[in-house]
């Protein structure tokens, strides 16, 4: 019997089409190749950090907000807006339409929220007009919304749930942990209070740091609380009165020294403004479509290997795929069979679609044909390897027929 060839041997790690973290682009972990610098020396500040920040609020697209970094991931996010703003029995709604969603649960109830979840079924579409008139109902100082749920591969409507938020006088509190920089969020448009995200996902950073945009509103209601938030390091209000100037409504004065409520990674930092000015060179408009075609080109591969999409056709996501595995076949078996064989790494489905979904990120660098198409290719040797077949070639083809056709080029 021939012995079975390992395409991946000798690759000391897999490529990365998890749904984050996700690929480093080259500049940016050269940006780290660097001795350890002071964190609170004016230096680092002037010239890496506030830099960095500011050029922040263009991809966040905030002119209103304050952009802060902190060590940490997007769970750190969440969790230091919802210490910030809840105070305990606020009432907040929070959408629930996957594994991120109950996330967001959770973090708001263990800060004292009193949480009215409005449930939609994963990878369905969300109805706005129930929607609407629960928060009317409900009357919260808070609407949460997951924008890319990372679990099902779909996106929801932003712009539609800030308005929702703002017409009921609640303040907006937005998960674009898996959508910002690779989807057209725009804070200040859709009226996020505090959009936050992690640094390992479209932006293409090393994993380790929360980013969070505050608004001007969400100033206010944190100013506005009986008591001060019960943490010394999550409290944005802090952060506020330790770091921003004077000039931006905050305490220190301009040019001053600031003090960082915790210790910022200089290392992540570096990492962090490559990135940002690879994203701003780019321009947000092409780093949109190109995900845009990415995403389509994908699932057009999909399509040919006759795989199923999980989420509902009209929100699926450009960043995230999540679809199902054929009958007769195991989620897990996929994952080890592309990792080992062929040396590319996807995610399993989450909590009950563990088994039975499968998830790949087309996000920051990953984004292109130069991994979609390897991807595609290997997620078809693995299913024949596995039992299933489908026409040599065909997932590749129709990826290609897309990116062919994606520009002027
Ligand atoms: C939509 C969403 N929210 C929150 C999180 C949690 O972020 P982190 O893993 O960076 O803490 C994730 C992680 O995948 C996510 O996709």
């Amino acid at each position: 019997m021939e012995p079975v060839i390992r395409w991946a041997s000798g690759n000391n790690r897999p490529i990365l089409m998890i749904p984050g973290p996700t690929e480093l682009p080259w500049p940016v972990i050269q940006a780290m190749n660097q001795p350890p610098m002071i964190q609170y020396d004016q230096n680092f500040d002037l010239n890496i950090l506030e830099p960095t920040t500011l050029a922040l609020r263009q991809v966040f697209q905030t002119a209103d907000g304050e952009v802060l970094i902190m060590p940490g991931s997007g769970r750190t996010a969440l969790e230091t807006s919802a210490i910030s703003l809840v105070e305990p029995g606020d009432r907040v709604v929070v959408i629930v339409a996957g594994q991120f969603g109950v996330l967001m649960r959770e973090i708001m109830s263990r800060v004292g929220a009193q949480v009215t979840e409005f449930p939609v079924e994963w990878g369905q579409p969300l109805d706005l007009a129930r929607l609407d008139r629960e928060v009317e109902r409900v009357k919260p100082k808070i609407l949460t919304l997951v924008h890319n749920e990372t679990s099902t591969g779909s996106t929801y409507p932003g712009e539609a749930v800030g308005a929702i938020a703002r017409r009921h006088a609640a303040l907006f509190l937005l998960d674009s942990v898996s959508s910002l920089a690779g989807l057209d969020v725009r804070t200040d448009a859709w009226g996020a209070d505090c959009n936050m995200t992690g640094s390992q996902k479209c932006l293409a950073a090393p994993l380790g740091m929360a980013l969070v945009s505050v608004s001007p509103r969400a100033w206010q209601a944190m100013e506005r609380r009986a008591h001060k938030a019960g943490t010394w390091v999550y409290d944005l209000l802090h952060w506020r009165e330790f770091w921003i100037p004077v000039s931006r409504g905050g305490k220190i004065p301009d040019g001053a020294p600031r003090r960082q409520p915790i210790s910022i990674p200089t290392h992540l930092t570096l990492a962090m403004q490559a990135a940002v000015r690879l994203i701003l060179e780019e321009g947000l408009p092409n780093r949109f479509q190109r995900h845009a075609v990415a995403g389509r080109a994908f699932r057009a591969g999909l399509d040919a290997l006759r795989l199923e999409l999980f989420p509902d056709p009209s929100i699926v996501s450009n960043t995230v795929s999540c679809f199902k595995v054929p009958n007769g076949v195991e989620a897990g078996a996929v994952v080890k069979q592309m990792r080992d064989r062929y040396g590319i790494l996807i995610g399993t489905g989450l909590d009950r679609f563990r088994s039975s979904t499968l998830r790949v990120g087309h996000m920051g660098i990953t984004a292109s044909p130069l991994y979609v198409l390897p991807t595609l290719s290997a997620l078809e040797l693995a299913l024949r390897d596995l039992g299933y077949k489908s026409e040599a070639g065909a997932a590749v083809a129709a990826a290609q027929s897309i990116f062919a056709t994606a520009d002027g080029a």
